[in-house]
């Protein structure tokens, strides 16, 4: 099963740019981005036995994340499919070349080397644009290698988010492009990884799809 070329955006630096600009501007857009760092923060604080300093982001996007991975003594191996992103992830304020490293990368394959013995992995906004299972667990699996702990998102389909996009899309005749899953779906799903869920928080309850959670290796039997 391959991934739909239209969940593979940014081919260009233009368009690239043009979403680090403007994704985050409006003030909706500004609390959720608020509330994701603050989550972000809190769920990058459970300890994990595996940990070595070394954190996987992917997909790493223009940066978003880059100073509060830094703020927390990691360090970065950022990935992401768009070649775009990872030049603008290297624009990055104070990106050390030396201790951190963006590159292409592709979660459906087996990561570069250099990120390999990586101990965490930072995964957000990424599985909402994965529409089969299928993808999610490969997907599951490439950051999960090493023992990895992971800290992810993924769109939880038991809110209003889900139902207003479902009847918008209704009304104007297309079909809805993120893909909102059952939170029993997603349970299955890191179980056939090998993973289990340690932690699980809303980004705003009953309200957005986002959901975030750290997982870990299961333990085996
Ligand atoms: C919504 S952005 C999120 C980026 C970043 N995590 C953030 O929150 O700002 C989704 C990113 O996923 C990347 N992407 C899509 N499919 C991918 C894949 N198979 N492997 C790696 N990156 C992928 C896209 O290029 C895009 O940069």
């Amino acid at each position: 099963m391959q991934q739909a070329e239209s969940t593979k955006p940014f081919r260009s630096n233009r368009s690239g740019k043009t979403y680090r600009q403007r994704r985050y501007r409006g003030v909706f857009q500004r609390l959720v981005a608020w509330r994701e760092h603050q989550l972000a923060r809190r769920l990058l604080a459970v300890p994990h036995a595996g940990c070595n300093g070394h954190i996987v982001d992917m997909p790493c996007g223009y940066g978003r994340f880059y100073s509060l991975l830094r703020s927390h003594n990691l360090s970065v191996s950022a990935m992401d499919q768009s070649q775009a992103m990872v030049d603008l992830y290297r624009e990055s304020s104070g990106f050390r070349d030396v201790e951190d490293h963006a590159e292409r990368a592709d979660i459906l394959q087996p990561l570069p080397a250099r990120a390999s013995e990586a101990g965490r992995a930072f995964c957000i906004r990424l599985f909402q644009h994965l529409h089969h299972g299928e993808l999610r667990v490969a997907a599951l699996r490439t950051l999960a290698a090493n023992e990895r702990q992971i800290v992810m998102t993924y769109y939880d389909d038991g809110c209003l988010h889900y139902w207003s996009k479902k009847a918008l899309m209704w009304l104007k005749g297309k079909k809805v492009r993120v893909k909102m899953i059952p939170r029993t779906t997603f349970e299955s799903e890191v179980a056939e990884a090998g993973l289990r869920i340690v932690k699980r928080i809303k980004l705003l309850p009953g309200l957005h799809a986002q959901t975030w959670v750290v997982l870990a290796p299961a333990p085996r039997i």
